[in-house]
């Protein structure tokens, strides 16, 4: 039966201001949207000098360029809805080169705010004003004011009591903007930024290149590497998995020179410091990708924070490609920095007769023949340190000329494992153990499923599995190298991978993790004693590989301590 209670609503036509104010609260919903469509406004308009102002949690905001400006009469088209000068034609969105195209950001503006616009172009000798108090625009006042633009915003969303209710902290806000300010000094190092907060000068960026702009704006020296890809162009610049952040918040994303929240790149970004930093720990990374038009839609988001690509796929490979390649090669192994003991040079302040029978060594390439008891053939870094002992069961204690170092035994061990798998998957020569009989596992359905999805992969990194039925599955062979026991872990994990990421998923990407996992299972452990001979050999073998600074996991393989603040500690110097 209908329900006769309920009273048939007519259609009627919203009033103007209504529409205004909802299309509105599609481009702005916080004042750091509005600062961001003020910028694009500024560096659509060609300018080299921005100057911003804001307080009030971003209510009140003041944006000066030199730009093109805008003529006396299109003051007033500017802030009229679907008016803009950077389109004429439908075909233009699909080859943009600036940022405004819909024409609505001032007209959103004028609509929940107190706006005025003060513009001179450069064949007009006066300058004129424009005001417009929340949607009621006013007549034009000739003002002075040198070429180029000025935006004053006041009042933000005093006539939309839902919006100003969802604001947060001034400090929070003011926050966002700064994140907004940023980002478009990043793109843009040749434009100078002059910023003031509560009317305070709190950063001034003169124009300058990338390298030196990121220096200014997110203060640290980053290391760039450019990579094409399937018609894809990418720089990256990098921080080294030293310089660690608490937050994924400066991993700096840009498509077209837009800044953009991508899952992929970000994936992709995340994916190439795997097995380098801890959990928790994020890298500084500003990636910029360009395109062409065809292959990535710029378009699809009211507030343009979003781009989609044509294909997912390629921009992964194209940023991990770069990014990943760029750290296993340029990223300075740590223990290089070890200097190790060199032959000319007498260890100072060593009198106990154990430490008198000190090997001298010296690095490969650091020519001389030694002069001393020491071993002739070129080393690495880890094999000429000094062996001292086993401490704790848990740590090998050793030396180099200036430190004294402490290597994880169970820490070092899995990453040389680690590599070692990596290395035979990629030359496909992994050693693999069949089973004699299987090892039947038990998964959910939708576990036991995903992985069945993967047998293919999986034959790849030499475990062979068939289903038994929709909760159970078969593994007849695995690396060598993995325990049985961990057999159920490893697969679980692939499963459950599968499922997270769903058609994404690549098995290369998560290669690292299953290989950390089997790493970590197949090792010695801490608690266990290890001879000379056996810490001699783990050493040389940590040469064998880049990145032994880290285990699997991102935890550090060793920790140092200078002599010299050692000797600082006892009060021997200063
Ligand atoms: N700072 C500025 N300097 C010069 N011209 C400007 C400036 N800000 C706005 N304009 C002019 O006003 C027009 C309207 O600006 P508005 O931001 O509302 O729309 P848009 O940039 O064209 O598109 P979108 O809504 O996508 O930003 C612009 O097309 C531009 O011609
Ligand atoms: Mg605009």
């Amino acid at each position: 039966m209908p329900n006769t209670d309920v009273q048939r609503p007519h259609i009627l036509r919203l009033p103007r201001d209504v529409v205004e104010k909802i299309a509105a609260g599609e481009v702005i919903e916080r004042p750091a949207n509005l600062v961001k469509e003020l910028m694009e406004n500024c560096v659509d308009a060609g300018a080299t000098q921005i100057e911003i102002e804001f307080s009030e949690g971003g209510r009140s905001i003041r944006i000066v360029d030199n730009g093109c400006g805008i003529a006396k009469d299109e003051l007033k088209l500017s802030i009229e809805r679907h008016t803009t000068s950077k389109i004429r034609r439908a075909e233009d969105l699909w080859s943009l080169n600036s940022f405004g195209f819909r024409g609505e950001a001032l007209a959103s503006i004028a609509a929940v705010a107190e706006l005025s616009v003060s513009s001179r172009v450069a064949d007009q000798e006066k300058a004129w004003k424009l005001e417009c108090h929340f949607g009621q625009s006013q007549d034009l006042i000739e003002t002075s004011q040198a070429l180029g633009t000025e935006i004053r915003v006041q009042r933000l969303f005093e006539n939309v009591p839902a919006r100003l209710k969802f604001l947060k902290s001034e400090s929070a806000e003011h926050a966002q903007i700064k994140r907004v300010i940023k980002s478009f000094a990043l793109m843009w190092p040749q434009i100078s930024f002059k910023i003031r907060q509560k009317n305070e000068l709190v950063a001034f960026w003169p124009a300058s290149d990338l390298q030196k702009r990121i220096e200014q704006v997110l203060g640290l020296n980053l290391s760039t590497v450019t990579h094409a890809y399937k018609g894809l162009n990418v720089q990256l610049c990098y921080s080294s998995p030293m310089d660690v952040e608490k937050t994924s918040q400066n991993i700096w994303i840009f498509v077209q020179k837009r800044w953009v929240q991508d899952r992929t790149i970000q994936a992709a970004v995340l994916e190439s410091y795997r097995n380098l930093l801890m959990h928790g720990e994020y890298p500084t990374v500003v990636v910029d990708v360009r395109g062409p038009p065809d292959e990535v839609d710029v378009n699809i988001h009211p507030a343009k924070s979003q781009v989609k690509f044509l294909n997912n796929s390629v921009v992964y490979s194209a940023v991990y490609g770069g990014l990943r390649n760029a750290l296993e090669t340029t990223v300075p192994k740590k223990a290089e920095v070890i200097e190790p003991v060199q032959p000319e040079v007498e260890m100072p302040l060593i009198n106990n007769t154990a430490w008198d029978q000190v090997h001298f060594y010296q690095k490969a390439a650091a020519t001389p023949a030694p002069t001393s008891s020491i071993s002739t053939t070129p080393q690495g870094v880890w094999s000429q340190l000094q062996i001292l002992g086993q401490s704790n069961l848990t740590y090998i204690l050793a030396q180099s000329r200036k430190n004294l170092i402490l290597i994880d035994q169970h820490a070092a061990h899995e990453r040389i494992v680690f590599e070692r798998l990596m290395k035979g998957f990629k030359n496909s020569n992994l050693e693999v153990q069949n089973f004699l009989l299987p090892i039947v596992l038990k998964f959910e359905p939708d576990y036991a499923e995903a992985l069945m999805s993967l047998q293919n992969s999986l034959e790849r990194i030499g475990i062979s599995v068939d289903s038994m039925g929709p909760e159970t599955a078969a593994v007849r062979s695995a690396p060598a190298i993995l325990k049985e026991s961990a057999v159920e872990k490893v697969l679980c994990k692939l499963a459950k991978e599968k499922l997270d990421l769903g058609a994404s998923f690549a098995l290369e990407n998560t290669m690292g993790d299953i290989f950390a996992t089997m790493a970590c299972h197949s090792v010695i452990r801490a608690g266990q004693s290890l001879s000379h001979e056996e810490m001699k050999s783990l050493l040389s073998q940590m040469d064998e590989f880049p990145f032994s600074s880290f285990c699997p996991h991102g935890r550090p393989v060793y920790i140092e301590y200078a002599f010299t603040e050692i000797e600082r500690e006892f009060g021997r110097i200063l």
